[in-house]
């Protein structure tokens, strides 16, 4: 059976982003692979995080993967950091990642401008971490959202040069999963092209009705169409992306015909899609709750996933090792 692996880093709730990005694949995903999905809560350092919001937000995430039906005795869930064997084989593709191909990832820039008073090096090596997590597992597929291309192709980038390296077809190369065949990039509804933790303009999986409402009635639009089946300009288009992921079709073609006609009404839409998602996200949000009450039930799923990880993931590093020369740990 082929393997898929994916994580998400700790910082905050799911949003709409992750969910329709990469957590619904992850659902889908479950019934017919090997799923190992993780909490990356390495990754999250490098935002430094306090100690006390890290077992907090960990603990939150692991109850919204379960709230949005990933099954513990489908998929392995785990935290990255329970699984050492990552960290070795991270090390190992640091050693053959150049600082040049790191520096050009457009994340490490947009981070670096971002917090120039922190650019440290798990930053710049983000992209070898993220490799070490899915080949540690020798995984094909990843079900990720637009955003992570680059760095799925920095950690095929890694698999290709290790096998060329030491004369072997080890490991795979990784290609990224999207539910439905095309990449898939949630928006904001600030008039910014992502929604996204660091765009402070997320709609959360846990917003209850009333925030759900709000935040889409804000949401920037323009002056309306001026011309009988006109391209709707991004901010529009954005409205629509939300249609087409929340709503049903007949509904998605009422306002695409009066878009077409002329006659749409923006608080019409905006209503309907505040309507739809919050059909879509209410037994989430339920769930959510009943998960993050049962603590116990969450530190029984991180335990059994953290031991099925790390048995895959030091099948991998056993072999690695006698690759490059280095004897089997005793
Ligand atoms: P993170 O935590 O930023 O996001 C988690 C997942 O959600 C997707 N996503 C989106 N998809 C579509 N539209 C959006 N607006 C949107 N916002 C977020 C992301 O593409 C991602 O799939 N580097 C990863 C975490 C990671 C990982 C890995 C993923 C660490 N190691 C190994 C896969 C495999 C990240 O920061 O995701």
């Amino acid at each position: 059976m082929e393997t898929v692996v994916s994580g998400i880093r700790p910082t905050g709730n799911l949003h709409l982003g992750n969910y329709f990005g990469a957590v619904k694949s992850f659902v889908k995903m479950q019934d017919e692979y090997n799923c190992l999905f993780f909490i990356a809560d390495w990754h999250s350092l490098t935002t430094r995080p306090k100690p006390e919001d890290i077992v907090e937000s960990t603990r939150i995430i692991l109850a919204e993967y379960l709230a949005c039906g990933i099954d513990h005795e489908k998929a392995t869930i785990y935290m990255q950091s329970d699984v050492k064997e990552t960290l070795e084989l991270y090390l190992y593709f640091n050693m053959n990642t150049y600082l040049g191909e790191l520096e050009r990832v457009t994340t490490f820039k947009e981070k670096a401008r971002k917090q120039p008073d922190n650019v440290n090096a798990g930053l710049l090596t983000y992209p070898t971490l993220m490799a070490a997590d899915i080949l540690q597992h020798r995984a094909v597929k990843v079900p990720v959202g637009k955003d992570q291309e680059q760095n799925m192709e920095m950690a095929r980038h890694c698999a290709r040069r290790f096998n060329n390296m030491y004369g072997v077809e080890f490991f795979p190369e990784p290609q990224s999963y999207y539910f439905s065949d095309k990449a898939l990039k949630v928006p904001g509804l600030d008039g910014s092209g992502k929604m996204g933790k660091s765009e402070g303009n997320c709609i959360y999986l846990r917003d209850d009705a009333k925030t759900i409402t709000k935040k889409v009635m804000k949401a920037v639009t323009d002056g309306g169409p001026t011309a009988q089946n006109s391209e709707k300009p991004e901010v529009i288009q954005n409205l629509f992306t939300f249609l087409s992921m929340v709503s049903e079709k007949e509904t998605y073609d009422y306002f695409d015909e009066k878009w077409n006609d002329c006659s749409i009404r923006y608080g019409d839409l905006k209503k309907q899609i505040a309507q739809d998602i919050i059909k879509y996200t209410d037994p989430i949000r339920e769930r959510i709750v009943e998960y993050s009450a049962n603590i116990d039930l969450m530190d029984k799923i991180a335990k059994e996933g953290a031991e099925k990880a790390h048995e895959s993931a030091a099948k991998t590093l056993k072999e690695v090792r006698q690759i490059m020369g280095f004897r089997e740990l005793y």
